[in-house]
């Protein structure tokens, strides 16, 4: 696991961007495995901008995104193939027919997204980090190796993620559709950004922590290209 410490969130998005661009440029038609939540949207404004300015094109490019709310429709404004819309694919050349966010609420659907990651093989794949360590809707306790899934929500990201919603946890869905840690593991690369000191012991966890089903992202310990990109209020709780 390679950590990068930025000064502050947009150093830190700027680092992000030069890996994403770096296989962009080389890779035209690289598979991305895309991320939402606060933390990549830095990463997503320097893509968009980079090419409107200097026209990196993303035709060729394929997505797939982590995970998505169940019960949501696919246009509600929380959804999270609204947020990938909003910030990032309505500003880049992308073809929508390219990008795959998951959406269901059953074993069928989760069959049949994994069986169509089965047939790609993931580049790279962006990540953030819940507080309870989660990646993707990975919550604590999740097997290593499980595929897409389905997950009841922990209070704990609920609460997290009532920003989203009025802060009223009681309108935050319960369930959501994620990739599994055994789907994320398959990623050739995997890059994962977190800023602020709510994520210090999630990183501290992930990094330094013995790999546990405690923590989801310990699980990355085990993988043999991780970039962590952090700045230092998320680096905060590291030993080294
Ligand atoms: C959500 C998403 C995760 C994301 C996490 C952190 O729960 N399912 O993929 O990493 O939130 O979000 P943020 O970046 O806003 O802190």
């Amino acid at each position: 696991m390679e950590v990068i410490v930025c000064d502050n969130y947009e150093e830190l998005s700027l680092k992000a961007f030069e890996i994403m661009k770096k296989l962009v440029t080389e890779k035209p038609d690289a598979v991305l495995g895309l991320a939402t939540g606060s933390s990549p949207v830095g990463l997503y404004e320097n893509m968009i901008k980079d090419h409107k300015e200097n026209g990196t094109t993303y035709k060729d490019i394929t997505t797939y995104n982590l995970d998505e709310y169940v019960g949501l429709d696919r246009d509600d404004e929380q959804s999270y193939y609204t947020f990938m819309y909003e910030n990032l694919f309505s500003g880049i050349d992308v073809p929508l027919e390219n990008t795959h966010v998951p959406y269901g609420s059953t074993e069928k659907e989760c069959l049949e997204y994994e069986s169509q990651l089965e047939k790609v093989s993931v580049d790279i794949q962006l990540l953030g980090i819940g507080q309870n360590g989660h990646i993707g809707f990975n919550e604590p306790g999740t097997p290593f190796d499980e595929p897409t899934h389905i997950v009841t929500l922990t209070e704990n990201t609920r609460e997290a993620n009532a920003r989203f919603f009025e802060d009223d946890i009681n309108k935050v869905p319960t369930h959501a559709i994620t990739m599994g840690i055994g789907t994320i593991m398959k990623a050739k690369k995997v890059l994962l950004v977190a800023n602020g000191e709510n994520k210090a012991d999630a990183i501290h966890d992930m990094v330094e922590g013995e790999p546990s089903v405690d923590c989801a992202a310990s699980a990355l310990q085990n993988h043999p290209d991780v970039v962590v990109i952090v700045d230092k209020a998320a680096a905060s709780k590291l030993s080294n």
